[in-house]
């Protein structure tokens, strides 16, 4: 039997409510719960009704639907949203993402969209209304999102830790920072991927000089059929050993997954993760339905800042996301890409002062300035990560890039010292009392 998916509309305009509801009734597995004519009533009404999924309209009277999507994500965590408006532009979908939003579908709403969007959203909640299910007596508290939890869902016997390395801003040094880290990570008796969820202008063939038969396209429309044979097919292995899993082509496939299968990657990557002891995953700064389900499932996101004001206040933006999100704060690993700038000697913008605006400590980071750059550049041009490329690792930067994977290696495969590990129990201990079972 499908779940019946609760559904609360909340638009200003009562005859766009009347018909979206007709239209939704044409669908068993919907059931429209409640309507509401604001923001207001709308956040309200979510409370009272606990809907698996609200419709909610941009421009509305009294409090439009930025506010009330940020109001309704903290009070019922379990609430998927799907923000529609008439302005159709980057700004508009950013803006409503930022407020909590999981879908964007501009005005006029295509019903088959919706239907399938309201599906998408719903089943990407499933493992946040599992761990909410677990959670008596913590109503309208944060439901963290155990990584431990995907893991049972697939028969792979490896860690499965999923390390997202994104950045709100383009051009910060994700794809270089993902590259080395997943090569950083491997060791013997470690199986590491590394995957381009950068759909439209993923650098990671470039990168890697690596190109491939088969893509994430090939695996988008039906990911239920992704087994480990498919898998080792699709998987292109580069001359250093790295195993990566390449984005589409054409710019043209990729629209076509973030229109029709935006939820595709993380399905892949929660399919797929207790094969791998790491999953790395590159993606694009634009915060959307392809990143944010990325985010949600990750053991840790490593977010790039570079030492720049628009960078910093973007950072400070998605962190607040993060923490309406409820996203522990040890899952984010703020990492600092180009520190120490020396072209930029005065106007960089020092570690200390990112800590001080973002209110969290700068947890990795990596040196910018003229040699490392061309360093950088020299390992792209090679096709080769620049930890494989360079035998001695003793020098910046390939030092710092070999310390940031052994520091990542280190907080979630633990070390192996009895101290290390025992505070690794305690800190797991601490975890599961927060989830309620022991
Ligand atoms: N620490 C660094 N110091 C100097 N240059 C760097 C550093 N890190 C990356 N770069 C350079 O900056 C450029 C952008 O890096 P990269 O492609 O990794 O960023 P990105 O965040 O993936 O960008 P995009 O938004 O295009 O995906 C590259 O040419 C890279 O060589
Ligand atoms: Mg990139």
């Amino acid at each position: 039997m499908v779940d019946e998916i609760k559904i609360l509309l909340v638009d200003d305009i009562a005859e766009t409510r009347e018909s979206i509801k007709k239209l939704l009734a044409f669908e068993t597995d919907f059931k429209v719960v409640g309507s509401a004519g604001n923001g207001r009533e709308g956040v309200e009404l979510a409370k009272e009704l606990r809907p698996d999924i609200i419709i909610m309209d941009i421009n509305m009277p009294d409090m439009d639907g930025l506010e009330a999507a940020s109001l309704v994500t903290k009070a019922v965590p379990t609430v998927g949203v799907i923000m529609m408006s008439v302005q159709n532009d980057s700004d508009y979908m950013q803006r409503a993402m930022l407020a909590g939003a999981r879908f964007f579908l501009s005005k006029p709403v295509n019903m088959d969209k919706l239907y399938s969007t309201i599906r998408s959203v719903y089943e990407q909640y499933e493992i946040i209304r599992r761990q909410y299910e677990q959670m008596q007596n913590n109503v309208g508290g944060p439901v963290l999102i155990d990584p431990d939890d995907l893991k049972k869902e697939n028969d792979g016997d490896r860690a499965g830790h999923i390390i997202v390395v994104y950045s709100p801003q383009g051009g910060a040094g994700c794809t270089t920072i993902a590259t080395n880290l997943a090569s950083g990570l491997m060791r013997e008796g470690v199986k590491v991927l590394l995957i381009d969820a950068d759909l439209q202008f993923g650098d990671i063939g470039m990168f890697l000089n690596l190109t491939a038969q088969s893509t994430i396209a090939d695996i988008a429309e039906d990911v239920e059929e992704l087994d480990t044979d498919f898998l080792d097919n699709i998987v292109v292995t580069h001359d250093s050993g790295l195993k990566s899993l390449l984005g589409p082509a054409r710019p043209a496939l990729a629209d076509e997954i973030r229109e029709n299968y935006p939820d595709a990657v993380r399905e892949i990557v929660a399919k797929i993760n207790t094969y791998y002891d790491f999953i790395v995953v590159d993606t694009a700064s634009t915060l959307d339905a392809v990143n944010i389900p990325l985010l949600d499932i990750a053991t840790k996101i490593m977010l790039v800042v570079n030492p720049t004001l628009p960078s910093v206040k973007n950072s400070r933006l998605v962190l607040d996301l993060f923490d309406q999100l409820a996203y522990p704060q040890e899952k984010v690993v703020l990492t600092l890409n180009r520190a120490n700038d020396d072209r930029r000697k005065g106007s960089g913008i020092t570690s200390e002062r990112i800590e001080n605006w973002l209110k969290r400590p700068v947890s990795a980071q990596i040196p910018g300035g003229e040699n490392v750059e061309r360093a950088v550049l020299h390992a792209i041009n090679k096709g080769i990560p620049l930890i494989a490329l360079e035998r001695d690792h003793s020098k910046s930067p390939t030092r710092d890039y070999v310390d940031l994977a052994n520091q990542i290696y280190a907080s979630l495969m633990g070390t192996g010292t009895e101290d290390e590990q025992e505070q690794e129990t305690e800190k797991r201990g601490g975890l599961s009392s927060i989830f309620g079972r022991r």
